[in-house]
């Protein structure tokens, strides 16, 4: 399951495309010293962005929040053009943007005047078939920061707590911060419990997925009941179906939870989550 290849052919740093190999920046760079940097992952349907302006007003929020000064206007064509470059245009994929505050003398506080390093490519990504796909699911300690808002590079606390679960043989993490649940490690977390779906609020414990935004809105067409709120540890005996979303995990089925090796969810019979995937499907494929 590790050591994943990715195919990538080119990349954009700073104004210019080129082989990946031959992209570099300062060792003093605030990104690689600090995780001084923001991200964004945006999905393109056989070529088609999909929930552009949604990506793009979330990285300039990201930006404004860690004061870091950025034309966000230029990103729109040279996203189209990495799909291209890459020769995406007919399959799934998606584009990485990053932008760290660039090289500085290494002091804690923001340098004047920085110069932002902006990094991006497309990569292909399996967005297809997600309905047959479901999940073993460890739950862990949400022991990250206190702005899960912020889409920042600083991501070592997830990466551990993921690795965590590859290691141990689980296809990613539902974390848990005082009794209730948060999110996944790079995902959404949902629950159906008699029939209404719960997520966690919007706020600084969560990142304000774009799927997750997307599935509220269908469960408002199909006047599926909904309710933004915390569901708390203790309370998983009364849920029926358990999903992840995220931009590359799609809607994804959990297929039972554990907590210290012990099970402590079974997915039921899920006809709640298999709604919100077939319209998912019909809205991204349209
Ligand atoms: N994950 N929460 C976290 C901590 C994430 O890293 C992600 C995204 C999400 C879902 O956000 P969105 O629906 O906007 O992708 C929630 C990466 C980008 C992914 O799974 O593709």
């Amino acid at each position: 399951m590790k050591n994943k290849k990715t195919y990538l052919a080119e990349v954009y740093l700073n104004g210019q495309w080129m082989p990946p190999q031959e992209a570099t920046v300062s060792v003093f760079d605030r990104g690689f010293m600090f995780g001084d940097g923001i991200y964004e992952v945006t999905p393109f349907y056989h070529g088609k962005p999909f929930r552009l302006q949604d990506h793009l007003d979330r990285l300039k929020y990201c930006l404004e929040q860690i004061k870091i000064p950025f034309d966000i206007s230029i990103l729109e064509p040279l996203m189209l053009e990495a799909i291209s470059r890459s020769r995406l245009a007919t399959s799934d994929a998606a584009v990485y943007i990053q932008i760290s505050r660039g090289a500085a003398p290494r002091n804690h506080y923001f340098p004047d005047n920085p110069k932002p390093n902006f990094l991006m490519y497309a990569f292909p990504v399996e967005l297809e078939n997600f309905s047959g796909k479901r999940w073993k699911v460890m739950v862990s300690e949400d022991f990250r920061w206190q702005r899960c808002d912020i889409k920042s590079t600083a991501l070592l606390a997830n990466t551990m707590m993921k690795d965590d679960a590859i290691s141990d043989g689980y296809n990613e993490n539902l974390l848990v911060r005082d009794g209730y649940f948060t999110e996944g490690s790079h995902s959404t977390a949902f629950f159906v419990s008699k029939g209404i779906v719960f997520t966690h609020p919007e706020g600084p414990h969560i990142l304000s997925g774009i799927t997750r935004k997307v599935v509220l809105e269908i469960c408002r067409d199909l006047g599926i009941g909904y309710k933004e709120e915390a569901l708390a540890l203790e309370r998983i005996s009364e849920v029926e179906e358990v999903f992840l979303t995220g931009t590359t995990t799609q809607i994804t089925v959990v297929s039972s939870l554990h907590l210290k090796g012990k099970e402590i969810f079974t997915s039921q019979k899920g006809q709640i989550t298999a709604r919100l995937q077939e319209e998912f499907l019909k809205r991204t494929r349209g």
